[in-house]
């Protein structure tokens, strides 16, 4: 009996200090001392954030969003006047063009009034229009002069959401020897992403808050990280980092043990001292849990997981009309950033995943500390 109990933990610690040996490899490929990246967040985790996940040994990842390649080059320069050490930048792949801008009337309609209670120009007025990316020819350019910005700053890695890069970026950050990775949300996801020659792939599992970082598969494939970690660990021979409703030390190590290489955390970030979360965010922090969120494709036109509004509720109807991904985006974008700026509380988009009412990290090296705890 005791020899299959000392043979069963001899298993154990066999597994562990290979899951370990794996992490650590991963990190030294990045120059980080803990396997933790934390989650691009637009909003949310801003210069502060970054620079003190990366400060605290893990690697922050910056998301650059709409920013100028003025904006990036500074933002940059910001992270490293705050720490010397990795930090990531987040890029999303801008859909094809062709997008059918009329398929946006209705939900310009819908939305008209609350444009005009929070001052933005009417979407379908002449003003409105120009302001308004309606026909996303302003991604696909902006995508070109940020990568450049992105590709100049030269940080550690970049992360592709929506898909992977196509090979002249691939082959410049190659030659800068800047770490490629790429986010799937299935098991074909990652192995498009392998055959695109990424160096390491997101695995973002179906608990997690935001936007679905799907680009393959359907947005509700939905699969979880129990199942995709170790499917997408054995297929692309690659190192996976699991995302989505981590917040502990022995998710990780579970994690680890799956065959993850290090995790990424959104939701666990998102109370910290240094994230740009609203008060209403950090309020909701403290009494929502997993069933006062919902998935919505109002916001992007793809699944997204938020937390309930009276704003989801009033608007539900549009969601059987929606444009294609990410056209909702070209007017809800402007209506959530302006509700935040006036604390328009009931209209704020508040992106969180199952681990919210779990994780209660005051810092970002709180958060990077404990979690990695068991397996850095
Ligand atoms: C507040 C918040 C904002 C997010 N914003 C973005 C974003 O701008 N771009 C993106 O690619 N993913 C975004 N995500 C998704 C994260 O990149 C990541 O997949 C997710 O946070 C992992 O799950 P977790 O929140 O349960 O840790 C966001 C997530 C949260 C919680």
């Amino acid at each position: 009996m005791q020899e299959v109990k000392s043979g069963a933990a001899g298993a154990i610690e066999l597994a562990v200090n290979a899951g370990r040996a794996r992490a650590q490899a991963f990190c030294g490929r990045l120059g980080i001392e803990k396997p933790f990246l934390s989650a691009p967040m637009e909003g949310v985790a801003g210069v502060d954030l970054v620079a003190a996940v990366s400060e605290a040994g893990g690697l922050g990842v910056l998301p650059v969003g709409e920013m100028t390649p003025e904006e990036v080059a500074a933002a940059a320069a910001a992270v490293r006047a705050k720490t010397t050490k990795p930090f990531a930048f987040q890029i999303r792949i801008p859909p094809k063009g062709g997008r059918a801008p009329e398929a946006l009337h209705q939900l310009a309609d819908g939305l008209s009034a609350v444009f005009e209670d929070l001052g933005l120009p009417a979407p379908l007025s002449k003003e409105g229009r120009e302001r308004y990316d309606f026909t996303l020819d302003r991604a696909a350019a902006r995508f070109e002069a940020q990568f450049a910005a992105v590709l100049a700053a030269r940080p550690a890695a970049v992360l592709s959401t929506s898909g992977g890069f196509r090979e002249p970026e691939a082959e410049a950050l190659f030659d800068a020897r800047i770490v490629n990775i790429g986010t799937a949300t299935t098991l074909r996801e990652a192995k498009v992403l392998r055959a695109a020659k990424v160096d390491a792939v997101v695995l973002q599992g179906s608990e997690a808050g935001g936007p679905r970082a799907n680009f393959e598969d359907r947005d509700d494939v939905m699969t979880g990280l129990n199942a995709l970690v170790p499917a997408a660990a054995k297929a692309t021979r690659l190192p996976v980092v699991a995302a989505g409703g981590v917040c502990g030390p022995e998710q990780a190590l579970g994690l680890v043990l799956a065959g993850a290489s290090a995790v990424m955390c959104g939701t666990a970030l998102t109370g910290a001292a240094e994230s740009l979360a609203t008060p209403y965010t950090r309020r909701a922090l403290v009494w929502a849990d997993a069933a006062a969120l919902t998935t919505t494709r109002l916001y992007t036109g793809r699944l997204v997981r938020c937390l309930r509004s009276p704003l989801l509720d009033a608007l539900a109807d549009y969601e059987a009309v929606l444009p294609a991904w990410p056209l909702p985006e070209v007017l809800m974008r402007p209506l959530t950033e302006a509700a935040r700026r006036a604390g328009r509380e009931e209209l704020e988009a508040v992106f969180l995943g199952q681990s919210v009412g779990r994780s209660a990290y005051r810092t970002a090296s709180e958060a990077v500390e404990r979690i990695t705890a068991l397996i850095a």
